[in-house]
């Protein structure tokens, strides 16, 4: 079995951060978001992975390499326009071949890994196997209809969903999926649409197989989504310390802190997770914070966020919450006359301020 990976795409809702990098190398708990794929991947025993990228994207590459790390063997597939997942599983055909495989879309966070899909795929002898999950907003994914445990119809995005089940980003497939790409139509917005490839499959009677996600999954499209993917991840993380805290310092809870970092008269509440070469002085970092290589925080507070590397947060003096912040932010109380917010935000940032 072989596993399918995607990382292309716009990533516009979750612009600005993702105008300047690909969205799925932001960080959750300190991890680039495709590694969770990857390692999942390794876990249900692949051994080759093909990952989608934009066309002369080559950071992906650039952070995963050949995949050595991960225990994979990793082929980049470049897709020339994100023209959908139809389109994606289309051009992935000369890399599979007649092998089955896993289709991952490499924004989507689970709890537990993939293996008991795989094995339900298998044993079931399904030519499709989906997951699913129960969502309070079933309009924004594919969305399938269940009758008597069977899956009867799959539609993209429905103004009218019929059931809350969305279809999530975890699909597993024999070849026949080759067929149902080969055939479809682009939809309005011009997509070669998965669910229409699933429709498909229904139609012409191959079996469809599904598994229901009972613990956590989340889709990253929105800067609300990665935090809450950021705290899914930090509630499972176990205690981890390095570094150096002072006797002044309190840390609670399960924290991961990172080599060469410095907590000085500090109060960390976890789960927080804290890269190295951190410093932190007179500061608060409460629960579901996630703070890159390289930052400073000082005579400050924060709490369910994301820091990316070598952002610093000096002299705030209102706590900050529920914030994702870039590679190198600098959040700094203004010191010299007159007192002011001064701002250098580049395009599409979002500010809040009392
Ligand atoms: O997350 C689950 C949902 O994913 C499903 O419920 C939907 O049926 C499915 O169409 C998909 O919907 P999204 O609107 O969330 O897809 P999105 O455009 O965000 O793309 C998902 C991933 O695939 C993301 O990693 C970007 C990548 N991608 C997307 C397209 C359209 C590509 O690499 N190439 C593409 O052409």
């Amino acid at each position: 079995m072989k596993a399918l990976i995607t990382a292309g795409g716009h990533g516009t809702r979750l612009r600005p951060i993702t105008h300047t990098q690909n969205k799925h190398l932001i960080p959750i708990a300190n991890k680039l978001m495709l590694g969770y794929a990857l390692e999942y991947a390794h876990d249900a025993g692949i051994e080759e992975v093909g990952i989608i990228i934009n066309e002369k994207d080559k950071s992906i590459e650039k952070a995963f390499g050949n995949g050595d790390s991960y225990g994979l063997k990793i082929t980049y597939i470049e897709q020339s326009a994100p023209l959908g997942l139809g389109h994606v599983v289309k051009i992935a055909e000369p890399f599979i071949g007649s092998d089955p495989f896993v289709f991952y879309l490499g924004d989507n966070i689970l709890v537990g890994g993939i293996n008991k899909f795989v094995d339900e795929f298998q044993s079931n002898g399904s030519n499709c196997h989906l997951v699913l999950s129960k969502v309070p907003d079933p309009n924004r994914f594919g969305v399938a209809e269940v009758k008597d445990g069977k899956i009867i119809g799959i539609e993209e995005k429905p103004s009218n969903p019929k059931s809350n089940l969305a279809v999530t980003g975890i699909y597993i497939y024999d070849s026949h999926i080759f067929e149902a790409v080969n055939n479809i139509k682009p939809s309005a917005r011009g997509e070669l649409e998965i669910s229409d490839a699933h429709q498909y499959l229904l139609e012409r009677g191959y079996s469809i197989t599904y598994s229901e996600i009972t613990g956590w999954w989340k889709d990253t499209g929105k800067p609300s989504d990665l935090l809450e993917a950021n705290r899914l991840v930090l509630d499972n993380i176990k205690d981890n310390r390095h570094g150096n805290i002072d006797s002044l310092s309190t840390v609670s809870g399960r924290v991961i802190i990172g080599e060469g970092a410095e907590i000085i008269d500090s109060n960390i509440r976890g789960p927080v997770v804290i890269g190295n070469n951190v410093k932190i002085e007179g500061a608060y970092v409460g629960p579901y914070t996630a703070v890159g290589d390289g930052c400073i925080i000082i005579n400050s507070e924060i709490e369910y966020s994301i820091l990316m590397n070598d952002c610093s947060i000096l002299n705030i003096s209102r706590r900050i919450e529920a914030s994702l912040l870039g590679s190198d932010v600098q959040l700094l109380r203004s010191k010299s006359k007159p007192i002011t917010h001064r701002f250098i935000l580049g395009d599409q940032s979002r500010v809040e301020i009392d």
